[in-house]
């Protein structure tokens, strides 16, 4: 991990014994969301990590300094729901200011955008993705099960107005609850510079009831885009993201699909997980993890820490074994690791 070159401690970049290199780190920043989509949580919410074992903002900075130290050079802060954080652009002022940190970019549900996207922008923060999974408020009210549509429209006009472009809305599309929208997304990415990524609905404890109706493979997707607009493929916005885009002639964004199930992109993996409590996942699933918040408390210094980086590239698997509705046996939905 640490060669000596003049005497001096080089820190290797990561890369695993895969030989991907690791440059792009996902940070959970609290369990907790305002929503309770269905196929992520139950009406009642999960049982919340305690406050307590919740990173503090400086806790996160020396992980992602330490993370910085070896190579990652790209954030996404997610959640549950990340803006629910008090003060969340004290952290983004944070993480901006460290060496080798060159992007950094948020996921929300959008419900709390509108009033938070200049002082955001302001921070640092380079772009947002925002959850959308439907256009019609009363079907945004059955998937999320709290009123918000009008909220997440003016969110995503303000983080265009704040510079957080170029914006990219996902949307987990499931049949029978908005596959019937097809058409309207993507007219919305016709019409605007708006990204729109369709998610194959992935399994976890909370959906095992739901997920092997609703799931809808990525080639059905693009084989439905396809009778409605005659699209080509596109190269995208760019970021860290595993989605594939096309585009019709002449639209001014571009839709996408993002397949964890038919297509795994393992292969291409660049990124690990932080807990909000202070885990570094190895993979979105399977029980792969290092804590971190332990070490870090106990005084673990920033050297110490990116070892343990390093020691993940070690039991980091080559790819996840996802199957229709069978959730993986640790995570019970994906706000415990940030989406
Ligand atoms: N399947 C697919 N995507 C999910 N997300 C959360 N749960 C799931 C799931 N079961 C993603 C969605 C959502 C974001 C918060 O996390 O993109 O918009
Ligand atoms: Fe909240 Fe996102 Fe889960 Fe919906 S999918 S309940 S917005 S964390």
């Amino acid at each position: 991990m640490i060669d000596l070159i003049d005497g001096t401690a080089v820190q290797k970049p990561l890369a695993d014994t895969f030989r991907r290199p690791i440059t792009y780190l996902r940070i959970s920043v609290t369990d907790r969301c305002n929503l309770r989509c269905t196929y992520c949580m139950p009406e009642a919410g999960l049982p919340w990590i305690p406050k307590s074992d919740i990173l503090a903002y400086e806790e996160i900075e020396a992980i992602v300094a330490a993370a910085a130290s070896v190579g990652v050079r790209s954030i996404r802060l997610t959640g549950g729901e990340p803006l629910v954080r008090r003060d969340l652009p004290e952290l983004v002022c944070r993480l901006a200011a460290i060496p080798g940190i060159d992007d950094i970019a948020l996921s929300t549900n959008g419900l709390l955008l509108a009033d938070a996207a200049r002082a955001l922008a302001a921070a640092g923060l380079r772009r947002v993705n925002v959850s959308l999974d439907t256009l019609r408020s009363e079907r945004f009210e059955a998937i999320a099960r709290r009123p918000g549509l009008e909220r997440v429209l003016a969110g995503i006009d303000a983080a265009l107005a704040a510079g957080l472009g170029p914006l990219k809305l996902n949307c987990v599309l499931m049949r029978g609850q908005n596959d019937d929208e097809l058409a309207d997304f993507a007219a919305l990415a016709y019409d605007r510079a708006l990204y729109v990524r369709f998610i194959e609905v992935m399994p976890v404890h909370e959906n095992v009831g739901m997920q092997t109706d609703a799931y809808v493979s990525s080639d059905e997707i693009l084989e439905r885009l396809g009778a409605v607009a005659r699209l080509e493929a596109v190269s995208g916005p760019g970021g860290n993201g595993p989605a594939r885009y096309f585009a019709a002639p002449g639209a001014h964004g571009a839709v996408g699909v993002i397949s964890p199930l038919s297509h795994d992109y393992c292969d291409r993996c660049n990124r690990v997980r932080l807990s909000a409590d202070g885990r570094l996942r190895l993979c979105l699933f399977g029980d792969y993890e290092i804590d971190l918040r332990g070490p870090l408390r106990a005084g673990a210094s920033q050297a110490d820490i990116a070892r343990l980086f390093g020691a993940g590239m070690l039991i980091k698997p080559e790819r996840h074994h996802l199957e229709l509705g069978i959730p993986s046996s640790r995570m019970r939905a994906f706000s415990e690791i940030g989406g």
